[in-house]
C-alpha cells in the first residue's frame, strides 16, 4: 500500500510537540512526510524540512506558499497537520479544509467559539477530516474505561473527577521567563491561560469517557502569581447533558505535582481511575468488591483498547522511544559522534557472564563466584 503523504505547518527544531507528532506520524510507515512550513522564519524552517527529508520544492517558508503549492501538485499531501501557536490554528485549519485538504489541528482548535463553529461547518461542506490532537484519549487503558462505560460496565455515569495540576509554572521568580509569560498574556494566550492550556485535555477526556456532553458549569479561576493577567489556577464544576457530574481542577502552580493529569469515573455500579503517569493501568473497584488493575495488553479488553495496544504487555507507553533514543545515538555513532551511554559489546558479554555464573552458582548451591568476563578481570 502506497504510503500516506503528510505535511507539517509549525513543530520546527526545537518546537516542543514537533518531534511527538514526527514520532507518531512516521512510526507506522503508513506517512511519509512530504511537505512543511515548519519555522516562523522562512529560511530556518526550509533548512530544517529538508534536514528531515522534504525534498527542496516542498520546504516551504511559509503556510500560505505551501497550501498554494501543494493545491496544484497531483502528489497532494492526503493530511496536514497544524502545531503552530493558537492564535495560528484558526486561519491555517480554515484555509486548508476550504482547499480540500484533512487537518490534524493542535488544541485548542480555535480561540474563539465563533471560529471553531465556523471549523465545524466547514468540516461538514467540504466532506474533509479535521481532527484535534486530545492525543490522551487515544492511550489503550483510557479506550478500555470509555468501552467499559459504554457497555454498561459501571452502570450510569453518576461523578466525573479530573484534574490536570502541575507546578511547572509555580516559581513567581520565573514568571517573567518569556516561555511562561506568553501563556499568562491574553494578547498571546487569548481567554483563559491553564484551563485552555491543560485544562480542556481534563474536560475532554471527561466527556470521553463518560460517554455524556458538557452542558453546564461555574469556574473559580485564580491568578495566584499577582503578575499574571489570565488564571494559572482553577476548579470548575460541570453538569453534563446526561445527568452526570462533573468536577474539574488545573493548576499550574501545584508545586510537587509533575504532569498530574488523572480522572475518576464513579459510576452506580463501579468506579474506574486512571492516571497520565502510569497509563499502563486502569483501577477499577465493583460496588462492594476488591479494588482491581486491568492491565494494557491483557487478555480480555475491548477491542478498541486491544487495538491500541501496540507495545507488549508489561512494557509502558514509553518504550518505543527508548528504541528510538538507541536508533538516534546509533546514527551519531555511525557519523562518528558516539555517545556515552549507548549500550555495546562489552555490556553484551557482561551480561552474558553473569547468566552463566548464575547458572554455575545455582547449581552450586547459590556460593559466591566472580561473574566477570574473563577479559574485563
Ligand atoms: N496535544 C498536546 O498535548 C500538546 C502539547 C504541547 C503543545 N500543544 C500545542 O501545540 C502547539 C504548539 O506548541 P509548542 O509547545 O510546540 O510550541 P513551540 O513554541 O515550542 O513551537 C512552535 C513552533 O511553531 C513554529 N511556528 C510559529 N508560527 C508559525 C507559523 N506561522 N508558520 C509556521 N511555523 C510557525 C515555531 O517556529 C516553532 O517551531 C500549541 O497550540 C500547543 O497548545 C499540544
Amino acid at each position: 500500500m502506497a504510503k500516506l503523504k503528510w505535511g507539517m505547518i509549525g513543530g520546527g527544531e526545537g518546537s516542543q510537540i514537533g518531534p511527538a507528532h514526527r514520532l507518531g506520524a512516521l512510526a507506522d510507515g503508513q506517512f511519509e512526510l512530504a511537505a512543511g512550513a515548519l519555522d516562523h522564519r522562512a529560511d530556518v524552517g526550509r533548512e530544517y524540512a529538508q534536514r528531515l527529508g522534504i525534498t527542496a520544492d516542498r520546504a516551504y517558508g511559509d503556510w500560505q506558499e505551501m497550501l498554494a503549492s501543494e493545491k496544484g501538485r497531483d502528489d497532494r499531501i492526503d493530511l496536514v497537520t497544524v502545531a503552530t501557536p493558537n492564535s495560528t490554528h484558526f486561519e491555517i485549519t480554515k484555509s486548508f479544509l476550504e482547499a480540500g485538504f484533512n487537518v490534524l489541528c493542535e488544541k485548542p482548535m480555535t480561540m474563539t467559539v465563533e471560529e471553531g463553529e465556523e471549523i465545524v461547518k466547514i468540516a461538514e461542506a467540504t466532506g474533509k477530516i479535521c481532527a484535534v490532537n486530545y492525543c490522551y484519549s487515544a492511550y489503550p487503558m483510557v479506550r478500555q474505561a470509555r468501552a467499559m462505560v459504554r457497555n454498561g460496565e459501571l452502570g450510569k455515569v453518576r461523578v466525573v473527577v479530573t484534574n490536570f495540576s502541575h507546578g511547572h509554572h509555580g516559581d513567581a521568580t520565573d514568571a517573567d521567563n518569556p516561555r511562561v509569560r506568553w501563556r499568562y498574556d491574553p494578547a498571546m494566550a487569548g481567554v483563559s491561560g491553564q484551563f485552555a492550556d491543560c485544562g480542556i485535555h481534563a474536560l475532554h477526556m471527561a466527556s470521553f469517557i463518560a460517554n455524556d456532553e458538557v452542558k453546564t458549569l461555574s469556574a473559580d479561576f485564580a491568578s495566584t502569581i499577582a503578575s499574571r493577567e489570565l488564571e494559572d489556577d482553577a476548579m470548575v464544576n460541570f453538569r453534563m447533558e446526561g445527568g452526570t457530574v462533573g468536577r474539574l481542577w488545573t493548576s499550574s502552580v501545584a508545586i510537587g505535582r509533575q504532569h498530574g493529569f488523572e480522572i475518576q469515573v464513579f459510576g452506580e455500579t463501579a468506579g474506574l481511575k486512571w492516571a497520565s503517569e502510569q497509563p499502563n493501568q486502569l483501577i477499577y473497584t465493583p460496588v462492594g468488591g476488591r479494588t482491581q488493575i486491568i492491565e494494557k495488553g491483557e487478555g480480555g479488553l475491548h477491542a478498541d483498547a486491544q487495538r491500541l495496544s501496540r507495545v507488549a504487555i508489561a512494557h509502558p507507553e514509553g518504550f518505543p522511544l527508548a528504541v528510538a533514543n538507541i536508533y538516534c545515538d546509533l546514527a551519531d555513532a555511525i557519523r562518528g559522534e558516539v555517545r556515552e551511554g549507548l549500550p555495546n559489546a562489552a555490556d553484551g558479554v557482561r551480561s552474558m557472564a553473569a547468566v552463566h555464573t548464575a547458572v554455575a552458582s545455582a547449581k552450586d548451591g547459590g556460593v559466591w563466584m566472580d561473574a566477570r568476563p574473563s577479559i574485563f578481570r
